[in-house]
């Protein structure tokens, strides 16, 4: 997002919000009837509000999880803003910009999620420049083609609305009402990619060539962003408990493959997966075996791209620093004048 984009209406707020710490129950002692109590709303199908008290623990790991996706989100910005300049036509250009734009826009919603539970964006933000911070997966993979930018719609913003229905009916409110609104941006996304991939797929032959390579570089690597099987997630157990996610890693993944297989074949194009069959017994669609081995090689920042990506952010952090600066010093004047009043 550009420094003209952001209003400076919006800009006091978002400085002021950086410098407001939450004032949260959490020094109050976690005793087993607080628990039970919080345990309790939730189960009733409550929000939990910032200011409510909450286990140390939920706090840790809301701040780990809408950080990470928040990162995910301005890190996703790069493989397709790669295609902006490229974009066949006015139209796409147009449709692509508005999309990259929107995930700013989601980045931004979910780090101030993230501060409402008491954190500084700056920190979150420092950790990701660090490398300390995780990111999804999927956005460590090169745009090679424009069928790429399609297939990513399709698949990884498809992939991230059946995450993130789930995660609009999370326990904590603020996360849940973020998801609400990135969610229809997100079927927007979902929709021009399909569109991209459809014309292609009824185009000519070689356009028909681009958009089946672009599904089989980017079909399993989708499915990875569901994260690891559920017996190897550690944090699955408790984030259920909890409801902030109320549907495991392979249930989400299994659901994504069972909507994805008709929309392939509704544009005749195949899944590269040789073991992809339905089963009439439990109505899914069985699929092969996920390369785990990339997966966690990826996490751990051995990815294709990982190198890159993290430099355009480091860079982009240095550019920004005049603004950032520029946004302090205007939030300072503003507030100083108010108190004057
Ligand atoms: N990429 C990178 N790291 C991943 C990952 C992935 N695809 N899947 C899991 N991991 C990491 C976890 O973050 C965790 O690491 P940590 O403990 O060091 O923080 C570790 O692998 C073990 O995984 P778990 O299953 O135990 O972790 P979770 O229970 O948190 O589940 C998750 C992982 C499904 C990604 C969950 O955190 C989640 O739903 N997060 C919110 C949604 C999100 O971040 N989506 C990212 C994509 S955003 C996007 O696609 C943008 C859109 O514009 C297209």
């Amino acid at each position: 997002m550009t420094f003209r984009a952001i209003l400076p209406k919006e800009l006091l707020s978002i400085v002021l919000v950086r410098n407001f710490k939450t004032k949260m129950n959490t020094t109050i002692q976690e005793t087993p009837e607080h628990l039970a109590a919080f345990e309790n709303k939730i189960s009733c199908g409550e929000k939990i509000e910032p200011k409510d008290w909450m286990p140390e623990r939920y706090r840790k790991q809301l701040i780990r999880m809408i950080s990470q996706h928040a990162h995910s989100e301005i890190v996703g910005m790069l493989p397709e803003g790669n295609w902006i300049t490229r974009a066949p036509s006015l139209r796409r250009k147009k449709v692509l910009l508005a999309k990259v734009q929107d995930e700013a826009g989601h980045g931004l919603y979910l780090y101030c999620a993230a501060e409402t539970l008491g954190v500084d964006r700056r920190e979150l933000v420092e950790a990701l420049l660090a490398g300390k911070a995780k990111y999804s997966s999927i956005f460590n993979y090169p745009t090679l083609s424009w069928a790429d930018i399609g297939v990513i719609g399709w698949f990884v913003d498809g992939a991230a609305i059946v995450n993130q229905t789930m995660l609009a009916r999370s326990s904590y409110g603020p996360y849940s009402r973020a998801m609400l609104r990135i969610c229809s941006e997100e079927n927007f996304h979902k929709k021009q990619g399909y569109e991209i991939v459809a014309t292609l797929a009824n185009g000519t032959a070689e356009q028909r060539a681009m958009v089946q390579d672009a599904v089989n570089r980017w079909w399993w690597q989708s499915l990875m962003m569901f994260g690891p099987s559920d017996a190897n997630s550690p944090n699955s157990e408790e984030l259920l408990r909890w409801k902030v996610k109320q549907e495991t890693n392979d249930e989400l993944r299994q659901r994504f493959v069972n909507i994805t297989v008709p929309q392939a074949k509704a544009v005749n194009l195949t899944l590269p997966d040789s073991d992809l069959k339905f089963n009439s017994e439990t109505g899914d669609y069985d699929f092969g075996k996920i390369n785990w081995e990339e997966f966690y090689n990826v996490i751990n920042g051995n990815g294709p791209c990982n190198a890159e990506r993290m430099k355009a952010r480091r860079l982009a952090d240095e550019n920004g620093k005049w603004v950032r600066e520029a946004a302090e010093e205007y939030a300072r004047k503003n507030f100083s004048k108010t108190k004057n009043i």
